[in-house]
């Protein structure tokens, strides 16, 4: 190179390549602005498997997994190999055997009612693997027959081209398992009224599926799941509060979903006069709140054998399931502790159910072991499921107690006192409020959660206290 620096050649034939050079540059910098995300994702550093603050902008300092960074692990952000667009009610073969390592896991959501879809949409949304989560695509199996839920389906939610749809030729719930297609997938199955999760709680609910050929199927930490309310009893996550019986002056704006927003309760200490906590009063008026026990007196106002969780039972039917009155104040103490980020206090390892029934809200199945369990026998596929199938196998059915989620209502609660029962509470307005906030305007992750890979050298859960 001469004193004189540089020199540009400035034939035709430079020229040509300096603009070549220029316009591809703009290229790749138009694709980072797509919606694929091939170039933003690549950088962003693996999601910690706990406690990352949920479905707030994570932090950005979250430690790498090492094992998940060697250049053998399978991009999670690059087209699934298998056609998501199957159309309804296609029985697709699986044509491509899942390419070692990776699982691919589908949400499998039996589809019913549009208000409570609305929530949970945003929350499959932020679960997927094209923004940063896990589930490969979302199968709505639909379980109605109102036009306006199907509607709200194919107009608004099949526009998304990870969600699909599948319609059983046979009606209940049995028809729906049949979108169950594919034996080496991962199905989570989800109800249409889980109106919160986790951005870990799908990996907590796969992982120990895929590490522990002994479980038949792995439910998350349900909040609002009978026996599991027990649990969370037990727990200490019971919050005090009461129905508020009159309606107030200053009813909570619709945006408010924290509890510390609410007025304080002011009531008598065994709660207002005639209310029973049996679940048998029923609501005051409808978008009534309940409201928080805040009083200087802790032992007399905050016994929690006074209030409506003193009436829970480690079953799967019975008060647990019927009783409004304890999912009321369930959920108002669970929306104390999220704004708290205190959800780490619902958390415990793994809870065995040894072939007990167990609600099945928000479960993981191998697909192979329910198409192997077709036809199913009865129309009770929970008990056929966790009970019967899961004890002739001899695999068990386990909670993972790091994957929170939580379910709205089971029907004895919404049905109660004809319809003046949980549906009466502002409940459902506040999981909608939160999600407006706090997940909906965020389908992208800026954390990438793990992939999740089978091979001989399989993550080990840690022990018991894990989450704690
Ligand atoms: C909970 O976490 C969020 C997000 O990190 C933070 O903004 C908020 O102040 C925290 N709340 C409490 C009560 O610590």
């Amino acid at each position: 190179m001469s004193s004189r620096g540089f020199k540009i050649p400035l034939s035709m034939h430079w020229v040509a390549v300096y603009a070549f050079a220029l316009v591809s540059l703009f290229g790749v910098y138009l694709l980072s602005f797509s919606d694929i995300g091939y170039f933003r994702d690549d950088h962003t550093p693996v999601e910690g498997s706990q406690n990352v603050p949920v479905a707030q902008p994570p932090p950005a300092a979250v430690p790498l997994n090492p094992t998940l960074n060697s250049p053998n692990a399978p991009s999670t952000s690059t087209t699934p190999a298998y056609d998501s667009n199957k159309g309804a009610g296609d029985h697709v073969e699986t044509l491509d055997p899942p390419q070692p390592g990776q699982v691919k896991i589908v949400g499998l959501v039996f589809f019913g009612r549009r208000d409570l879809v609305r929530v949970l949409d945003c929350y499959l949304k932020r679960n997927l693997r094209i923004n940063g989560g896990l589930l490969d695509e979302v199968v709505f199996a639909i379980n109605t027959d109102i036009k306006e839920d199907l509607d709200y389906l194919n107009n608004e939610l099949l526009s998304f081209p990870y969600y699909r749809k599948f319609q059983a030729n046979e009606h209940g719930y049995l028809g729906q398992w049949l979108a169950v297609d594919e034996r080496d997938t991962i199905y989570v199955k989800i109800d249409d009224d889980v109106v919160f999760l986790e951005d870990h709680t799908i990996a907590s609910v796969v992982q120990p599926l895929v590490d522990n050929p002994s479980y038949f199927a792995v439910s998350a930490n349900v909040i609002n799941n009978p026996a599991l309310s027990w649990v969370h009893y037990h727990l200490g996550v019971f919050e005090p509060y009461w129905p508020e019986m009159k309606k107030p002056w200053s009813p909570s704006p619709e945006s408010s979903w924290r509890a510390s927003e609410l007025p304080s309760y002011k009531g008598p200490a065994d709660g207002p006069d005639g209310f029973k906590i049996d679940g048998s009063t029923p609501a005051p008026f409808p978008g009534h709140r309940w409201l928080p026990v805040r009083h200087k007196n802790k032992d007399e106002y905050e016994d929690p054998t006074k209030f409506p969780a003193a009436t829970l039972t480690y079953d799967a039917h019975g008060p647990s399931l019927d009783n409004w009155a304890t999912a009321a104040q369930l959920h108002y103490s669970f929306f104390q502790h999220l704004e708290n980020n205190e959800t780490s206090l619902y958390k415990f390892a793994i809870w065995d159910y040894h072939y007990a029934r167990i609600s099945i809200n928000f479960i993981a199945f191998r697909g192979g072991d329910i198409m192997d369990a077709y036809p199913f026998p009865h129309s009770d596929d929970e008990k056929f499921l966790t009970v019967e199938h899961s004890k002739k196998l001899g695999k068990h059915v386990v909670v993972a107690g790091d994957g929170l989620a939580v379910h709205y209502a089971f029907r004895p609660q919404r049905r109660a006192h004809d319809g003046h029962g949980i549906t009466d509470t502002d409940i459902l307005r506040r999981y909608t409020a939160y999600a407006k906030e706090l997940v909906c305007p965020f389908p992208k992750r800026e954390v990438k959660a793990s992939p999740l890979l089978r091979t001989e050298q399989k993550r080990r859960r840690k022990g018991p206290g894990r989450g704690r």
